[in-house]
């Protein structure tokens, strides 16, 4: 009688363990999701791109004006991206259509050039966590990034005319930390 009761409680515990684990994985995926979708919306992955041109709009069509990467990612040699793109947005009156600003405005180097756009989750996930193309980063370093950086930034608050990340910068922050937490687990 005894024994069996306790085998019992084995089964369930081992069980309860078991849902436990499946529940940390679900959400660990499910705050992947969220960091994949903010990611890959337009206002990062025209940046985080495998070409040499950064994308536009929306639709992520080429840059205008021949702009390329260069190595260094901040343009080819005579039109670097200063040449256009400010410190900051320039004021609403100046409308739409003006190049948007901010610290630095610049592609990752050619080198390494963290491919966001169109990566599925697993190989989105190992590149987010590669050192080699994060520029030697660990999570927390990388959660920090996504947390202040000023081009991440820019994603809430891209300018006149362009649509802004739309889940919000706390929940994409909190989403990211949560992840980094259960040990950034890759979907799949
Ligand atoms: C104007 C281009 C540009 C935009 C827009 C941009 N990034 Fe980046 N991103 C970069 C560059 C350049 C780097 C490489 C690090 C550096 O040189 O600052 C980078 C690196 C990163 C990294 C890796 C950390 C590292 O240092 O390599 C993450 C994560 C990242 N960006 C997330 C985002 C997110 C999220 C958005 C949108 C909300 C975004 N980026 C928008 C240019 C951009
Ligand atoms: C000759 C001027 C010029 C140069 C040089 C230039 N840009 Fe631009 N860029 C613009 C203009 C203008 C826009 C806005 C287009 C619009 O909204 O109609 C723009 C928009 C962008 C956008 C669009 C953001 C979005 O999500 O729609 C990105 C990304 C960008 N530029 C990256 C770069 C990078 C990176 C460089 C350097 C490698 C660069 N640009 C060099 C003029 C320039």
């Amino acid at each position: 009688m005894h024994v069996c009761i306790l085998r019992i409680f084995a089964t369930l515990s081992a069980l309860l363990l078991a849902a436990s684990a499946f529940a940390r994985v679900a959400e660990a995926d499910a705050d992947f999701a969220t960091v994949q979708r903010v990611l890959q919306h337009p206002r990062c992955a025209n940046c985080h791109i495998p070409g040499d041109a950064p994308l536009q709009f929306d639709d992520s069509r080429p840059h205008a004006q021949h702009v390329r990467r260069g190595d260094d990612g901040k343009g080819a040699p005579g039109l670097p991206c200063s040449t256009c793109h400010g410190q900051a947005n320039l004021p609403a009156s100046y409308g739409a259509h003006v190049p948007p600003g901010a610290p630095n405005w610049h592609l990752p180097p050619a080198a390494h050039r963290m491919v966001f756009i169109d990566a599925p989750a697993a190989q989105l996930c190992r590149t987010l966590k590669d050192s080699a193309q994060n520029g030697g980063k660990d999570l927390a370093a990388l959660l920090e990034h996504v947390r202040s950086d000023a081009l991440v930034l820019w994603g809430w608050n891209p300018g006149q005319g362009r649509a802004p990340v739309p889940v919000p910068h706390a929940d994409f922050v909190d989403a990211f930390r949560r992840w980094t937490d259960a040990g950034a687990p890759c979907p799949g």
